[in-house]
């Protein structure tokens, strides 16, 4: 793509995104998946719950320290601060870019049992102008590929990461920066190295797709899952076969020109993510052609809600435990973690 002034503005906002050793944060849990965690946790799941909770988080003293960019969930984007201040303004203050999650969930991939299709593409151009206008300045998309056996299908591979290239084109062209996540879940039975071959399948189809549309690398965000075993093997790996193994894949399919890689922390406890990330940016910093990030969302603040636990008296606690972790991503970031 020709590097009009548009282009341009698309390439800096994906650098700022990775820059300076710092990453993302998901806080984009959509309702549904927010109350469950809140019913775990034995919190109410209402409306103003779970806007106190974003306040939690957006709040918290520093955070601009770790974090470069927030994926906000709608409703979210349209809440403010029980001082009257909108989150929006909030994340500006504390150096934050704010950014906005625009998939509507999964549907079942008709005629392809288990397997699932991300919804959201068909109004998409309509929304992107409204965030866009609000002053969202990157967005991030979640397809879904599960291990089974023989699955993921072709067709189920195919599907989403066409949906993916078509949404990144739409966002670049609105002037906002995609995420793309192609998520190869952790649920099942599969191996680590079964987990790279799918995940390497996918990658692969993903930039075919986002090379037919014409999408700006250099603008754009990947969100991979780590290469990992399945959640119900038995088998265990530690952080230098993750590392190996991941970078492998990424070297393999992703082009060098991609602004930069975000991980999705994927059901891992914080501990154990960040361990993965240090080998990563440890091991293989020579042989990494983009910066590597985290854009966890349970892995940077799960541990904050279970302190949190819906109460005013355990803000401060929560708030620092989000800000330790944050501060333990950004160490595993440029390999200097120590669990
Ligand atoms: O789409 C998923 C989130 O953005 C990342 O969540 O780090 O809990 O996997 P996670």
């Amino acid at each position: 793509m020709e590097h009009t002034d548009h282009v341009k503005q698309l390439i800096s906002i994906a650098n700022a995104m990775v820059a300076d050793h710092k990453g993302l944060v998901a806080i984009d849990e959509s309702v549904s998946t927010l109350n469950k965690r809140f019913e775990l946790a034995g919190i109410p799941q209402t409306e103003e719950y779970r806007r106190a909770y974003r306040e939690v988080l957006i709040t918290t003293p520093g955070i601009g320290n770790y974090i470069n960019g927030a994926i906000l969930f709608d409703e979210t984007v349209h809440q403010q601060t029980l001082a009257g201040v909108s989150f929006l303004d909030e994340l500006k203050k504390a150096g934050v870019i704010p950014g906005i999650k625009l998939d509507e969930g999964t549907e079942d991939l008709a005629g392809f049992p288990k397997e699932k299709i991300t919804k959201g593409l068909d109004d998409l151009a309509e929304r992107l102008t409204a965030y866009a206008k609000s002053g969202l300045k990157f967005a991030k998309w979640r397809g879904v590929i599960l291990i089974d056996g023989e699955l993921p299908s072709t067709a189920c591979i195919l599907s989403n990461t066409h949906a993916l290239a078509r949404y990144a084109a739409a966002c670049q062209r609105a002037g906002i920066v995609p995420i793309v996540e192609p998520e190869v879940i952790m649920d099942g039975k599969h191996s680590i190295e079964r987990c790279a071959e799918v995940t390497e399948k996918v990658l692969s189809s993903l930039f075919e797709q986002l090379y037919l549309l014409k999408v700006e690398l250099g603008g754009l965000i990947l969100k991979p899952n780590m290469i990992l075993p399945g959640k119900d093997s038995a088998q265990k790996a530690d952080p230098e076969l993750v590392a190996k193994l991941t970078v492998n894949c990424l070297r393999n399919a992703v082009p060098a020109t991609v602004a930069g890689i975000a991980f999705l922390s994927g059901g891992q406890d914080p501990v154990t993510a960040c361990r993965n990330l240090n080998a990563i940016n440890l091991d293989y910093k020579a042989e990494l052609p983009w910066p590597v990030t985290y854009s966890f969302s349970r892995a940077l603040h799960q541990p904050a809600l279970e302190i949190w636990k819906g109460k005013t008296e355990n803000v401060k606690a929560a708030q620092d435990s989000f800000l330790e972790m944050a501060s333990a991503c950004k160490a595993a970031r440029s390999g200097e973690y120590k669990s």
